[in-house]
């Protein structure tokens, strides 16, 4: 079953939306590009993540919000009763307003402030604590605010770059020199500044290896470091009944069938295998798994423009890397397509696809080979539902784009593109007067 795909006339579709139709409809005077994310695809992945469990083993999934802050994916998401785990106060702050329960939140973070790290607390959310000097301030703050906190400890196995094959340097936060997570060194450091306040209560460890993991096995062994690690904290900490194990896993940005990334599915039935399952709670933490697939930024060729000395093809499109800066961050790949087949010609050839924002690195691929597109023609990115809106910028001016959700053959705009006031809103003139907007 597939959400997104092509017509026999050969029109890329989401769901019953046909997205050429759905482009005239959208983008506006600006003819901006815009965000459009399947319904049916996210309940798909959810449910991914909420069946196939092994009998009694108590679960829950947090969503890890920072891959996609829309209100509306987040009300879908709480619908099947998934929780969240925030990065930040607005974050928390988010979660709560969209009707969240305190207990229903992670709060996870390397360099918390003081004003996330209370609201949190006296939310009630649960607080992982990531350092030293974190479990010092939260424990002052739980005290001065007299309120009982419970914990989580993000750990740092310091696993190795070969252990992460395939994960960028930047996505890979569990290697020793990485900024997150208590190394074994720190362990009991930061285990005596839990213990030795009453109102901290340790419920859980947790540990996130990296980002886009194509290989369940790292994840079980992440599981394995933490359940032998909580064997031997147990006697000492009768609150401890919680193994987090991240997010992490990654999708098929490739859509090369063959080689295909393990689903959802995989990694729990992978899980129900393993010996000692009972004896634990389990937080599975995904972002992108859960919602990157389930949208694509629609955009439209400009032109196609020859390099002089190499011969070098540039597909020239609108969109930017201010909407999506995976490929020019972390070299990341994304399939992209034309909304109809009918608008290119000849056979497959390579081109750069690139944006028009000032700067070399704005390119959506290299190398990418596809038949010719006419100038004008749309053009989808995919696999955009994750870290490409919520990593988006206004760099060159640029607005934020809109986002449709479709079900079946309806939709609707869950946010509208913004528009130029929008950006200069915020800005005041030298007398301290907001700045005038039409
Ligand atoms: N839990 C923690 C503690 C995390 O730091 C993250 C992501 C997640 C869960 C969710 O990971 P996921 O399942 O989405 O891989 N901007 C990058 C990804 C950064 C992820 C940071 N942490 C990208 O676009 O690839």
């Amino acid at each position: 079953e597939s959400f997104f795909s092509y017509s026999e006339d050969g029109k890329l579709r989401c769901e019953n939306v046909d997205l050429t139709q759905l482009q005239n409809e959208v983008s506006g005077k600006c003819d901006q590009p815009f965000v459009v994310y399947s319904k049916g695809q996210l309940v798909k992945n959810i449910q991914g993540y909420l069946n196939g469990w092994k009998d009694g083993v108590k679960f829950s999934i947090g969503f890890a919000l920072k891959a996609n802050f829309n209100p509306n994916i987040l009300q879908l998401i709480k619908e099947f009763n998934i929780n969240c785990i925030a990065v930040s106060g607005n974050e928390v702050n988010l979660a709560l307003r969209e009707g969240y329960q305190p207990q229903q939140i992670i709060f996870n973070g390397n360099g918390k402030q003081r004003w996330e790290r209370k609201l949190a607390l006296q939310a009630g959310c649960y607080l992982n604590i990531d350092s030293a000097m974190d479990a010092k301030s939260t424990s002052s703050l739980a005290t001065e605010l007299g309120v009982e906190a419970k914990l989580f400890l993000r750990i740092n196995p310091d696993v190795t770059s070969a252990q992460l094959e395939g994960v960028h340097e930047y996505n890979s936060t569990a290697t020793s020199d990485s900024k997150f997570g208590v190394s074994s060194q720190h362990l009991d450091e930061v285990l005596e500044i839990i213990n030795s306040n009453e109102n901290l209560h340790l419920v859980g460890l947790h540990c996130h290896l990296g980002s886009t993991i194509k290989d369940v096995s790292v994840l079980l062994d992440n599981l394995r470091y933490l359940m032998t690690l909580g064997e031997k904290l147990r006697p000492k900490h009768q609150n401890l009944k919680v193994l987090n194990i991240g997010g992490g896993l990654g999708i098929d940005y490739y859509h090369q069938t063959e080689v295909g990334v393990p689903s959802p599915s995989d990694l729990i039935k992978a899980l129900n295998e393993e010996p000692g399952m009972d004896d634990w709670e389990y937080v599975l933490e995904p972002g992108r798994s859960l919602v990157g697939n389930t949208g694509m930024i629609v955009g439209r060729v400009l032109g196609i423009k020859e390099g002089a000395k190499t011969g070098k093809r540039f597909i020239v499109t609108n969109v930017g890397m201010n909407d999506l800066i995976r490929p020019s961050l972390y070299n990341a790949h994304h399939h992209i397509s034309v909304l109809d087949k009918a608008q290119t010609f000849g056979d497959p050839m390579p081109f750069e696809i690139v944006g028009p924002i000032c700067e070399c690195g704005d390119f959506l691929a290299k190398g990418f080979t596809m038949p010719e597109p006419v100038a004008e023609c749309g053009i989808a990115v995919w696999d955009c539902g994750a870290y490409a809106t919520s990593m988006s910028s206004n760099y060159n001016l640029r607005p934020k784009l809109a986002e449709v959700l479709v079900d079946d053959n309806q939709w609707c705009l869950i946010r509208r593109a913004e528009a130029l006031d929008d950006i200069l809103r915020t800005f005041y003139d030298l007398r301290g007067r907001p700045l005038e907007t039409s």
